[in-house]
């Protein structure tokens, strides 16, 4: 990493560590249209499991870069864990976990198939929390064999084994906070390190820049307890740390309005100000929609990216032929409207599923070096 990439790998590491039990509840629990993201990107991830384990006859090994709280690992977790074999409280634990939801039912075919999922983040915060509720959840006896989570670098993995097959996956537009575009390209070749070799398959799930006015502004302000205060919303009497604001309501997708309502919080909880009305700077906003870059008062960047900007990348750092970039909405237009895929498969072992979803390979790529 240079230095500048350095720094800000530091202090992006900082922010996360401290909005991590915020970010758990309000975002990965929370806001409508990221859950939905969230549940496309999951379903995504269990036709592409299917697909190479009984299609292939493939045994796997799912690992996901910037795991966060490890939303991937309860899911997969949870499919592979046979309450049968367990004694109290575990089987208790993982029996409660599933009621009413049927993503989390014992899969035989995912429980010989999925060897294994791991992931790699940088605040270990999230991993502390990640742990913490597969605990809760009843998988204890998965951690640390089959679900393992490393602290560290997403730019810097590894070359893995070819058995079980590697699937990269960095999901939920990580990317996008993955300091920068220099981070971004550092991921792009990071993944490709991790799988070519291996012959293993790739996915990076992101949003896109040309959903920010209709997705991004609403999604951020009303989650801005966790994130901080916009820097486009004004006036910014409660923008520093000493103060907790709490949006009143979360903002769906396209929503107009040029104002939010928030509660204000001091320090010790105790209320500052109720009702206290944010309203958008039209000049921050059209910087924000023309660049993608998300800013807020307590450092927290994140990025979303043009399409022809992830086109560039897919083209220059991935080989040619083997890679597809596709239009979330053209998987799923309710779900995945603002989102974008890139996929590496250098063996074309998707080849197939992807012709089924009538999607082609890019061709006339660069040297990807
Ligand atoms: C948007 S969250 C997504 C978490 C998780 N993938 C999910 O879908 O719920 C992004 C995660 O990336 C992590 N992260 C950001 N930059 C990173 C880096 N350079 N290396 C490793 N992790 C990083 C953050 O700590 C955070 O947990």
């Amino acid at each position: 990493m240079t230095r500048g990439l350095t720094e800000v790998y530091l202090r992006d590491q900082r922010v996360w560590d401290s909005c991590a039990l915020v970010y758990e509840d309000r975002i990965v629990g929370g806001h409508p249209d990221v859950t939905a993201y969230e549940c496309f990107e999951e379903d995504l991830l269990d036709r592409v499991l299917l697909y190479l384990a009984r299609e292939c006859g493939r045994t796997v090994r799912l690992y996901d870069v910037g795991c966060g709280s490890g939303r991937l690992h309860l899911r997969y977790g949870m499919k592979i864990a046979d309450a049968a074999s367990l004694s109290p409280p575990e089987s208790d634990r993982v029996r409660a976990a599933r009621h009413g939801n049927p993503a989390y039912m014992f899969d035989p075919l995912l429980a010989e198939r999925l060897v294994s999922v791991g992931g790699v983040d940088f605040s270990a915060q999230m991993l502390d929390i990640a742990r913490e509720k597969l605990q809760a959840a009843g998988l204890s006896h998965l951690l640390g064999s089959r679900l393992t989570f490393d602290q560290g670098s997403a730019f810097d993995l590894a070359p893995m084994d070819a058995e079980p097959l590697p699937l990269v996956v960095c999901v939920c537009n990580s990317i996008g906070v993955m300091q920068g575009r220099a981070g971004a390209v550092e991921l792009f070749k990071s993944v490709r390190r991790a799988i070519e070799k291996a012959g293993g398959i790739a996915v990076i799930s992101a949003y896109r820049l040309d959903a920010v006015e209709s997705f991004a502004l609403g999604n951020y302000e009303s989650t801005m307890d966790v994130c901080g205060q916009p820097r486009w919303l004004v006036p910014d009497t409660y923008a520093s740390d000493s103060f907790l604001q709490v949006p009143r309501d979360y903002k769906r997708a396209y929503d107009t309005g040029s104002s939010i309502v928030v509660d204000v919080y001091n320090g010790e909880f105790s209320t500052g100000k109720s009702g206290h009305v944010l309203k958008r700077d039209s000049k921050a906003v059209q910087i924000v929609v023309e660049t993608g870059h998300i800013q807020t008062y307590s450092d927290y960047e994140s990025y979303w990216y043009s399409f022809d900007q992830f086109e560039e990348w897919t083209s220059d750092y991935w080989p040619a032929d083997e890679s597809y970039h596709i239009a979330g909405a053209d998987l799923d237009s309710l779900r995945a409207e603002p989102v974008q895929l890139a996929i590496l498969d250098p063996t074309g072992l998707l080849r197939q599923l992807m012709n089924r979803w009538k999607f082609q390979a890019v061709e006339n790529r660069g040297s990807g070096e």
